[in-house]
């Protein structure tokens, strides 16, 4: 791995590290109007929101490094005290691109991008009409970065007074993000969706898990199982034992090619084709943690344990870490 000072980098390169590895970054399309009431709108990804009682966000606009002067929206900020924030989404990144260029102070990036203007209720800037998810803010405090040290950073934190959501974001009363259709920001030129076929669903934990150290030895050392894998067999709350019914196959079941029934995501057919088969010894073994893998790729945590289980080994490996994993149990049970 390469170990990086950032003290030694230029400050692009030093720039492109962190917008590459922190990343993605939700976008906040700032609006803001400077004493004269001039609008001004830009976005910012070093942008997140810290608490939610009461919502509290933050932006972080650098002074430019050349000049050291602060961007509009700060300017305007610390001087108004009050901006909106609108999310990004795919339908307007280019229209957000767009308004980034560095327009003189007092252009109106609104139609410079071609966005529209939607009245705020609580603070003077107005939202973006395009967008389904806007905040009127209020500033809370503004922290110049390291400027004792030449840093050009700020960290402007805001608190949300009000927000307006799009009803047609909402399914059955939680917003949705296939109808949000956010973008994120990385490092150089790219973008990503947070939307479609990048979404994941990963349930929170029930309870307390026994945690990975606690899964017999063959499964911890397994080649074949990965670390996402190892975390999902470790979220049960006990050790589990072999089921004297698994597995149980549905009447009139035909198969007979592991592989075929992996790759088309069927791991119990695959499990009835293996046990159909001659396959012996190390060669099953492997079989099993595959299929075992089968089912984990969706999250099928029981039949995944019970497919392990199969193993001779693993089970008697079990039964040895088992007074382990009692007194670990006791220990989260016990009282602070
Ligand atoms: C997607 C995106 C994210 C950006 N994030 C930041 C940021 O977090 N901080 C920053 O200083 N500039 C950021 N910029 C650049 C500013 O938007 C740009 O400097 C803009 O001209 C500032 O406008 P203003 O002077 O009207 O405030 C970003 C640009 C883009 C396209």
């Amino acid at each position: 791995m390469r170990s990086i000072d950032p003290a030694t980098l230029s400050y692009r390169e030093r720039h492109q590290l962190v917008l590459s590895g922190i990343a993605p970054r939700p976008i906040a399309l700032v609006a803001t109007q400077d004493r004269q009431g001039r609008v001004n709108l830009a976005p910012f990804s070093f942008f997140n929101a810290f608490a939610s009682h009461p919502p509290i966000v933050a932006i972080g606009p650098a002074h430019s490094l050349r000049t050291m002067e602060p961007k509009d929206t700060l300017v305007n900020l610390l001087e108004t005290g009050e901006c909106t924030i609108s999310v990004v989404t795919a339908r307007i990144a280019e229209q957000v691109n767009l308004a980034s260029a560095e327009y003189a102070p007092g252009v109106d990036e609104f139609v410079k991008a071609g966005l529209t203007k939607r009245p705020s209720q609580r603070v003077r800037p107005p939202g973006v009409a395009e967008s389904p998810y806007i905040m009127e803010c209020v500033l809370l405090e503004h922290i110049p970065l390291a400027r004792d040290r030449g840093g050009n950073g700020n960290l402007v934190i805001l608190e949300v007074v009000l927000f307006h959501v799009a009803e047609s974001v909402f399914v059955e009363g939680r917003i949705d993000p296939n109808r949000m259709q956010l973008v994120g920001r990385l490092g150089y030129d790219w973008y990503c969706h947070a939307f479609g076929e990048a979404l994941r669903k990963i349930p929170r934990p029930v309870g307390c898990g026994i945690g990975v150290d606690a899964l017999p030895e063959p499964i911890r050392r397994s080649p074949i199982l990965t670390g996402e894998d190892l975390a999902l067999l470790a979220s049960v709350e006990q050790l589990p034992e072999p089921e004297p019914g698994f597995p149980s196959f549905p009447e009139g079941i035909s198969a007979d090619d592991v592989e075929i029934e992996l790759a088309a995501g069927e791991p119990l057919r695959a499990l009835y084709a293996l046990l159909q088969s001659p396959v012996e010894g190390e060669q099953r073994w492997i079989m099993l943690q595959r299929i075992a893998r089968g089912f984990l790729q969706q999250r099928r945590v029981r039949e995944a344990w019970q497919t392990l289980l199969l193993q001779p080994g693993v089970a008697s490996a079990q039964s040895a870490t088992a007074s382990t994993t009692e007194s670990a149990a006791a220990a989260r049970r016990a009282p602070q």
